[in-house]
C-alpha cells in the first residue's frame, strides 16, 4: 500500500531525451528490530545519476563517482539498474552513466542502494516512464542483491521516501507507513567501513523463539508507534536482539556511543543498515543537537573519527525529488 503520487509528467516515446537525472536520499535500513523489513528515509545527502542516451545498446558508466566503485556496469548497482530498466522496458537503446557520489561507501546509510534506485528513475525518465514505480523497485532490488543480498529495506524507502515497511520479498509488497513529524534522527558515521556482504555474514541462521517473538513485538510497536505519534513507544521500541547483537562486536566503539545517545537523551537507537553509521531517535532539536556532541565525543575518546549529524525522515523519495534537487 503505497501514497496516492501525484501524476508524472510523461513524456511521448515519439520525443526521446538525451540525458536524464535522479537523486536518491540515505537510508537507515534494519530500523531498529526491523531486520530486512523496515527502512526510512532520511533528508539531507543525496547520491546523483545522470544517464546518457546512446543507441548501440550498452550500458558503461562515465563516471562512478568514487575510485573504489566498480567502472564495470555489470559490478556497480547504478550499471545493473539501468540495464534492468531498460530490458523491462524492452527498449532497444543503450545509456552512459554518470554518478555523483554524496552517501558515504560501506557506510551504512544505503550508499548502493541509493544508486541504484537513482539510476533506475533517471532510465526511465530518459525512455518516457515506460516503467511504474512497482516495476523499478524491483531493478533497484534486483541491482541491491548482486552487490550486497537480496533485501529491499533501503530501496523501497529510497524510491518511494518516509517510512516502509517490506511485508514481503518473493513477490515485492512494500507498504508506506506514517511519519511523525517531530522525530528527530542523528546519524553518526565513525571513520570505519563495514561492507554489507560481511555484515550479513554474520547474522544468524537459527534464532531463538523467544527471541523472535520479542522482535515480532518491537517491530508491531514501531508501526502502531508510527501510526498514533508516540514517540515514547517508537524508542522503547529500538530493542533489537537479532541484527545488533552480532554486528556491534565488528564495530569498535558501538556500544560506548550507545552510552552516550542514551545518556544525552535519545528516544532509543541501532545500528543503521549493516553499520558502521548508528541513529540516535530524538523528539527535539536540543535533544538532538546534544547527542551529536555526546556520540561524536565517545569517538573521539577512543581515537576514532566520527561524522554525526541531525537530519529528519525524508518524506520524498527518488520518484518525487525534482530531477534539480540537490538534496532530500
Ligand atoms: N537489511 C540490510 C542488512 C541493510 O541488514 O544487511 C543493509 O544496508
Amino acid at each position: 500500500m503505497l501514497r496516492d503520487r501525484p501524476p508524472s509528467s510523461r513524456l511521448s516515446l515519439g520525443s526521446p531525451r538525451q540525458t536524464a537525472s535522479a537523486i536518491a536520499p540515505a537510508c537507515i535500513g534494519n530500523f531498529g528490530p526491523g531486520l530486512d523489513v523496515l527502512g526510512v528515509a532520511v533528508s539531507g545527502a543525496c547520491d546523483r545519476v545522470t544517464v546518457t542516451r546512446v543507441e548501440d545498446g550498452s550500458v558503461t558508466i562515465d563516471e562512478p563517482g568514487h575510485p573504489d566503485l566498480p567502472r564495470d556496469a555489470a559490478a556497480n548497482t547504478a550499471g545493473i539498474a539501468a540495464r534492468a530498466v531498460l530490458l523491462r522496458a524492452g527498449i532497444d537503446v543503450g545509456v552512459r552513466v554518470s554518478i555523483i557520489k554524496g552517501l558515504p561507501l560501506c557506510g551504512g546509510q544505503g550508499g548502493s542502494a541509493a544508486s541504484a534506485v537513482a539510476a533506475a528513475v533517471a532510465v526511465n525518465r530518459l525512455i518516457g516512464e515506460p516503467l511504474d514505480p512497482a516495476a523499478l523497485l524491483e531493478c533497484a532490488v534486483e541491482a541491491e542483491a548482486i552487490v550486497s543480498g537480496r533485501h529491499a529495506d533501503n530501496v523501497a524507502p529510497q524510491l518511494f521516501g518516509g517510512v516502509v515497511l517490506v511485508r514481503s520479498l518473493d513477490p515485492l509488497d512494500v507498504v508506506q507507513l506514517a511519519s511523525p513529524s517531530e522525530l528527530r534522527i542523528v546519524l553518526a558515521h565513525p571513520d570505519q567501513k563495514l561492507r554489507t556482504a560481511e555484515a550479513r555474514s554474520v547474522l544468524p541462521q537459527f534464532i531463538a523463539r523467544a527471541t523472535v517473538v520479542k522482535q515480532l513485538g518491537n517491530v508491531a510497536a514501531i508501526v502502531a508507534a508510527l501510526e498514533s505519534d508516540d514517540l515514547q513507544l517508537l524508542g522503547r521500541a529500538m530493542d533489537d536482539q537479532i541484527a545488533e547483537p552480532a554486528r556491534a562486536v565488528l564495530l569498535p566503539g558501538f556500544t560506548q556511543a550507545r552510552e552516550a545517545a542514551m545518556t544525552a537523551g535519545s528516544l532509543g537507537g541501532s545500528i543503521s543498515g549493516a553499520g558502521p553509521t548508528s541513529f540516535w531517535l530524538a523528539g527535539d532539536d536540543v535533544t538532538a543537537r546534544r547527542i551529536v556532541d555526546a556520540v561524536r565525543a565517545s569517538y573521539t575518546a577512543l581515537g576514532i573519527g566520527c561524522n554525526a549529524r541531525a537530519t529528519r525522515i525524508a518524506q520524498l523519495g527518488s520518484l518525487d525529488l525534482p530531477e534539480d534537487s540537490t538534496a532530500a
